[in-house]
């Protein structure tokens, strides 16, 4: 199989990212450029993203990222311009894939128009080259996923949380203790710092049949050791430690779950891929790494920079779609909601359109 070259855009949240990749399934494929430009500061003062502020600056930062990103690369060279359609932000997924529909027709190309959970989970085979069939474990600011992957656009739901996601657990704890956004980062740092059996707080799920999620109970007993227990500034690494232990006990035992359905359907694969922002902390990694050697799982978690939003991953999704014909029309559809598993994550962005 021939190698095919993609650009990709990325605009769901708060970075605005472009970057060319290169290479052909499974992978590992070559990152020839990596542009993310983080909206951090733009959002800080609020605490948190703000849709609005977000899509302007999407608007404003993208053409200059896209040229960035095409420096010394020849547009005639390109297989295809590829961007993420959902699920995400209305507003500034309407910017990147409106740019991308743009430069697909100035330039002749083919539009993809990339789920961006599905880029999250090929981000392993252009890292690493993970083989299919794998177990993932995807965990991010909007979602916290066990699937079963046996290709592109073959998904097999294990468990979903049935409330918050654990991205978010990580920063609605960081606002209650005090922490600045990004929260995820910043409770990781303190964590390190901090005792984790200070405070005794609920391991949610833990046990239960099946592999879904439950972080909202973890998140309300943080709420009340900051409003009626006596707790002080000074506690915040404890508790972000307390925090971060919980979680990660809950992730490992859901994982525990689904790695024991995926062995009795899968047999000898072995593959288990950890993606999304949560991803690129390094305490829960540390844990799935243990949990995967007892189980017999190979772990493969991407550097942190490809964990966190990127467009190396949009475009690699674009390489692996390219190589099946997975094109879409420049009728394609932003989608703020896009479920990975059942039959909207089929084939063809258009065909998963409502
Ligand atoms: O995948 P991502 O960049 O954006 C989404 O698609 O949601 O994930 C962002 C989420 C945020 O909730 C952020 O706090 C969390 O990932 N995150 C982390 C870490 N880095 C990012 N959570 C825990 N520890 C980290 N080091
Ligand atoms: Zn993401």
């Amino acid at each position: 199989m021939r190698d095919f070259t993609v650009l990709g855009l990325e605009t769901s949240c708060d970075e605005t990212a472009a970057a060319v990749v290169r290479g052909c399934s499974p992978g590992p494929g070559t990152i020839v450029s990596n542009i993310v430009l983080s909206q951090l500061d733009e959002h800080a003062p609020y605490g948190g993203v703000v849709p609005e502020i977000a899509a302007r600056a999407h608007v404003e930062a993208l053409d200059g990222i896209v040229e960035r990103a095409m420096a010394g690369i020849a547009w005639a060279d390109l297989d295809a311009i590829a961007a993420t359609a959902g699920p995400g932000l209305i507003g500034g997924v309407m910017v990147g894939l409106t740019t991308a529909k743009a430069l697909a027709l100035a330039t002749a190309k083919p539009l993809i128009a990339v789920n961006h959970l599905e880029a999250h989970a090929l981000t392993a085979r252009l890292t690493d080259g993970a083989e299919f069939p794998f177990l993932l474990l995807l965990i991010s600011g909007g979602h916290c996923q066990l699937l079963a992957v046996q290709g592109v656009g073959n998904f097999q739901l294990y468990g979903t949380t049935i409330d918050d996601a654990v991205g978010e657990a990580f920063d609605k704890t960081a606002k209650l203790i005090g922490l600045p956004y990004p929260g995820g980062p910043n409770v990781e740092a303190y964590a390190t710092r901090g005792n984790p059996n200070r405070f005794a707080l609920p391991r949610p799920m833990l046990g239960r049949d099946g592999a879904n999620f439950s972080f909202s109970g973890l998140k309300t007993a943080v709420r009340q050791i900051v409003r009626e227990g006596g707790y002080r500034e000074l506690d915040a690494a404890d508790l972000a430690a307390s925090f971060q232990a919980a979680a990660i006990d809950s992730l490992v035992d859901r994982t525990r779950s689904a790695m024991r359905r995926f062995r009795a359907v899968f047999g000898d694969a072995k593959e288990f891929v950890v993606a999304g922002g949560v991803a690129a902390n390094k305490a829960i990694g540390a844990a799935l790494g243990e949990l995967s050697e007892r189980e017999g799982f190979a772990i493969k978690i991407p550097p942190p920079g490809l964990c966190t939003d990127n467009a190396a991953m949009v475009a690699w999704a674009g390489v692996e779609r390219s190589q099946l014909g997975l094109f879409d029309g420049l009728d394609a559809t932003p989608l703020a909601r896009w479920p990975l598993h059942g039959a909207a994550a089929g084939g063809s962005q258009n065909a998963a359109a409502p």
